[in-house]
């Protein structure tokens, strides 16, 4: 088995909420890895903790307390390294019947040693594109001279004319017409289709060893998504880079992705190999994945029912988690048999198959 070229374990990223009083627990606990080569599709419904995950490991968290305890090792060819190593040391956390109640952090001493960690890591090592392409790029700077700055930046390729060559060939690989044109645009002079494709020519043009790309096609209409999917599939085939793929929609996650982890709650409550969890029927699944995959709108879906089935009930309040399954409020296959357990006791994510994991009592009996 190969090693993993990132391993997340028990990761919990905390925001404080002033009028709350309270912690909001974004990410609660996550564990998950990817393979080299591998694309780990990461989904759940809007607010389970994907992008937070994401923004963890990017060391891009900003507001407090942030990440607050949990190990991110990464392996690429180039680099080794837990990314929050002794970062702990800046952390001190009151616990309660093994809830984390109080945190209190320097603020400085960790943001000082995560940053001087991570410059060497994000961009070169690890990068990712976002949901709103135009946000996430400079407007006062053409597409072309930030892709170049991005290739002399972080790949051996220095000198001005060879990198400006690079960056238009990575334009045509996105298939953005006319490349040579498109260089001299700013991003609000492309549409929001290619501007997503101009920062996925970003993104790869550093020759990361990891890509984090978050609801890609999120926010873009219809066709253009499908597009984008299309483009990622062969850029996939063609390059075989190794990604983390985050959306709420399963469709494009079936579409890209070798293994899954589905997210609730700001935790993964399973993952394995994409074929298994994402087979038809609700043989040995979560009950949460069950739910999404009926979610999914395919004709066969919506047909007989005559509309598309959303999943019942309101998603997880991440400031009062419940003692039990984080899913029990809203789950249809507790049984007379575990229903105390559901409620009072947290599953664990544990082995139900082969690198198959799910966190519910069903398969704990
Ligand atoms: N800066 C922040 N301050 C407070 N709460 C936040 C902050 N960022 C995210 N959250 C909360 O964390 C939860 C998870 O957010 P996010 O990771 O963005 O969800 P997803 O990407 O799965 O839709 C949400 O409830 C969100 O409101
Ligand atoms: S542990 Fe119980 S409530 Fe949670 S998903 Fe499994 S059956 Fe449903
Ligand atoms: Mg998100």
């Amino acid at each position: 088995m190969k090693a993993p070229i990132l391993k997340i374990e028990d990761l919990r990223t905390y925001f404080y909420s002033k009028s709350k009083q309270a912690f909001i627990r974004s990410v609660d606990g996550v564990s998950l890895k990817i393979t080299k080569g591998e694309t780990l599709g990461v989904v759940g419904e809007s607010g389970s903790g994907k992008s937070i995950t994401a923004l963890s490991i990017m060391g891009l968290v900003t507001a407090g307390p942030g990440i607050i305890t949990g190990k991110i090792g990464f392996k690429s060819d180039r680099v080794q390294k837990n990314i929050l190593q002794d970062l702990d040391d800046y952390v001190t956390l009151t616990k309660e019947r093994g809830r984390i109640m109080g945190v209190q952090k320097d603020e400085e001493g960790w943001q000082e040693v995560s940053e001087r960690r991570m410059s060497k890591v994000r961009g070169k090592e690890i990068s990712m594109i976002f949901q709103n392409p135009r946000q996430s790029m400079n407007p006062f700077m053409t597409v072309g001279r930030q892709i170049t700055e991005a290739i002399q930046l972080h790949t051996p390729i220095k000198g001005e004319a060879a990198a400006k060559e690079r960056a238009i060939e990575w334009l045509d690989r996105v298939k953005i017409d006319s490349p040579r044109l498109r260089f001299d645009n700013h991003p609000y002079g492309l549409s929001g289709g290619m501007c997503q494709r101009a920062m996925i020519a970003m993104a790869l043009s550093c020759e990361p060893s990891l890509l984090i790309a978050d609801e890609p096609t999120t926010g873009l209409d219809a066709t253009i998504q499908s597009k984008i999917a299309d483009l990622l599939v062969e850029l996939k085939a063609e390059l075989g880079i190794t990604t983390m793929l985050i959306s709420h929609d399963i469709s494009i996650i079936s579409r890209l992705s070798d293994a899954v982890a589905v997210m609730y709650g700001g935790t993964v409550v399973e993952t394995g190999p994409a074929r298994d969890l994402l087979a038809k029927g609700e043989d040995r699944k979560h009950p949460y994945t069950s739910a999404l995959l009926t979610s999914i709108p395919s004709a066969e879906n919506i047909k007989g029912k005559g509309h598309l089935q959303a999943i019942e009930g309101d998603v997880l309040d991440t400031v009062n988690i419940p003692a039990g399954c984080r899913f029990y409020g809203r789950c249809n296959r507790v049984t007379d048999k575990i229903r105390e357990r559901c409620e009072r006791q947290e599953p664990d994510l544990r082995e139900i198959g082969p690198g198959h994991k799910a966190r519910c009592w069903l398969y704990f009996e």
